[in-house]
């Protein structure tokens, strides 16, 4: 009988091609680039065909013009927000106008799912707030889209670019937890909709994609620097965790951080915030290191991912639907990876319970 590994920690589940963490190093690397040279640097739509590449045969030449037109197929969907979805979280609102697209495994199908969180997202949250939806505008980048079905009003070149970087930097990350789950699926052969749905439901929790919500409480209720050592010690005092802190792989500074920090300063009117949390951040990660000296809890792409999407005007309550707007790229690359070479995902577990009694 082997013991089985706690959290799954260390056992290698898949070979991939599509990225790498080196959690020693503080790199990430996607299909051989490192994200130094994607965040910033290259469109969501490029980093989707970075990681599409190979995996998709019908793969549209125009891939800007091939989200947008998904983006226009999928708004179709938003017509059935009902007031039951609209009393739901927009991770579940979202989750839901999200199954009703139909599974498949082509191009086609991968598309409608790339552009799905982003459209039914905006439309949620704007009627959470008593607005009509707004139509994208398939001529947009992806980026510059989302912020004007959110706002309905044109956002800025920075903040298209911002939001661009964000979407870039999470857009795969190795296999982590709803990466994992969407392969688990994909190898039963369900269908993209469904790696999709698992995918969703994995990232919504507050270890994975649920945690920058929480971070803005945190910030507001600290409220001031001189705040920030007691309100901390009182949090871990309790047993809570510090959100945007920790992480499995990196046991360094998570370089996803860094590259939405320098995205939060190309909005000018949030420097102050950004000093504020920047101070927030020094404290916790002294206390962290007296509090549990024996382990590395370095800063994680939760922290800042904060920051940045509150400058872009989404509400905490949806900033894991953002995650999921960039994950979604991953989720479907490595779903197709799975399908291409993978078996179907079956691990063994080691029985601990009660054996029947013999027979007498
Ligand atoms: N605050 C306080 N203590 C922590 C934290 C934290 N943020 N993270 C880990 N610890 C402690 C934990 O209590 C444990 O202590 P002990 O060994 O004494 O019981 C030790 O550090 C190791 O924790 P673990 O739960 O075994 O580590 P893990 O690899 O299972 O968890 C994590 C990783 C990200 C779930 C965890 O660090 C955490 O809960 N962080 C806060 C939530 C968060 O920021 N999540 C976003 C992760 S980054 C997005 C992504 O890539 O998914």
């Amino acid at each position: 009988m082997t013991a089985a590994s706690d959290g799954l920690e260390g056992v290698v589940a898949a070979e991939t091609v599509l990225s790498e963490v080196d959690g020693a190093n503080g790199v990430l690397i996607v299909r051989g680039r490192s994200l130094d040279e994607l965040a910033g640097r290259t469109t969501y739509e490029d980093m989707v065909g970075l990681l599409f590449g190979g995996f998709y045969a019908d793969l549209p030449a125009n891939i800007p013009a091939a989200l947008g037109v998904a983006r226009v197929e999928v708004f179709k969907e938003v017509a059935a927000l009902d007031t039951g979805l609209l009393d739901r979280t927009p991770i579940e609102a979202m989750r839901a106008l999200t199954a009703r697209l139909g599974d498949g495994d082509d191009a086609q199908v991968a598309f409608r799912l790339l552009a799905a969180p982003a459209v039914f997202t905006a439309a949620v949250i704007r009627a959470q707030a008593g607005e009509a939806p707004v139509a994208p505008d398939p001529t947009l980048r992806h980026a510059a889209d989302i912020l004007r079905m959110l706002r309905g009003a044109t956002a800025s070149a920075a903040e298209a670019d911002a939001l661009d970087t964000y979407l870039v930097t999470v857009a795969d990350h190795g296999l982590n937890a709803s990466t994992f789950a969407a392969r688990v699926v994909a190898s039963t052969r369900a269908g993209l909709t469904s790696a999709v749905l698992a995918g969703i439901s994995a990232l919504k929790g507050p270890l994975h994609g649920g945690a920058p919500g929480p971070v803005i409480e945190m910030l507001d209720e600290i409220g001031e620097p001189g705040n920030a050592r007691a309100w901390i010690e009182g949090a871990l005092a309790r047993g809570d965790r510090l959100m945007g802190f920790g992480h499995r792989i990196y046991k360094v500074r998570d370089p996803r951080a860094d590259a939405l920090k320098a995205a939060v300063r190309w909005l000018d009117a949030r420097q102050g915030r950004l000093e504020f949390a920047e101070a927030v951040e020094a404290a916790a990660l002294a206390i962290l290191r007296e509090h549990k000296p024996n382990r590395a809890l370095q800063t994680n792409v939760e922290f800042y991912t904060a920051l940045l999407l509150e400058a872009l005007d989404f509400p905490p309550s949806a900033f894991t639907n953002v995650f999921a707007m960039g994950r979604v790229a991953g989720w479907l690359a490595h779903a197709r990876e799975q399908l291409a070479g993978g078996r179907l995902i079956r691990p063994a577990s080691v029985y601990v319970g009660p054996m029947p009694k013999k027979a007498a």
